[in-house]
């Protein structure tokens, strides 16, 4: 359900938001029909999450809702209450690159880089549930997160090389 175009947030109902993010306890209160995307970008500032189309298409806006990839700009505040929320920041940061970050930068799988955060929460989703999946597993697994850039096939072979790296540490 969408608010009346014209309700403003002033005149929507506000309510506490108590939730998980990247780690850390966040206690807010938010207009209940605002996007995760704007509450996140806009509200708490984290500008790793991206919108690209902003209707469920592109997969630019994706951050891990309890472990699960969600589109933000298709959903609105008041899910997050009680939940844990994973974005690009949570990952990884500069000094110290989750191996699907170090692995988009190694293979060229960032370009404008518009697409990047969505495509490595989408593809940690997919190697913590297969932590060996095969290129037509990670394909179908990226199939809902657009890139202009990259013509996927780098996009593809960092999350192989992440894939094997993750392994190799976790078994040595
Ligand atoms: Fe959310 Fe495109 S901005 S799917
Ligand atoms: Fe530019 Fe993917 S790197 S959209």
């Amino acid at each position: 359900m969408t608010p009346p175009e014209s309700m403003t947030d002033d005149l929507q109902p506000v309510q506490p938001l108590n939730f998980t993010l990247n780690g850390e306890p966040q206690n807010l209160r938010a207009p209940a029909y605002r996007l995760v995307l704007d509450l996140l970008r806009d509200v708490i500032g984290l500008t790793g999450t991206k919108e690209g189309c902003g209707t469920g298409d592109c997969g630019a806006c994706t951050v891990l809702l309890n472990g699960r990839p969600v589109n933000t700009c298709l959903i609105f505040a008041g899910e997050l209450h009680g939940a844990e929320v994973q974005t690009i920041e949570g990952l990884g940061g500069a000094d110290d690159l989750h191996p699907l970050q170090s692995a988009f930068v190694a293979e060229g799988g960032v370009q404008c880089g518009y697409c990047t955060p969505g495509m490595i929460l989408m593809a940690a989703a997919l190697l913590e549930e297969n932590p060996e999946p095969t290129d037509d597993e990670i394909r179908f697994a990226l199939a809902g997160n657009l890139c202009r850039c990259t013509g996927y096939s780098r996009i593809i072979n960092s999350v192989r090389r992440a894939a094997e790296e993750m392994r190799q540490s976790d078994s040595g």
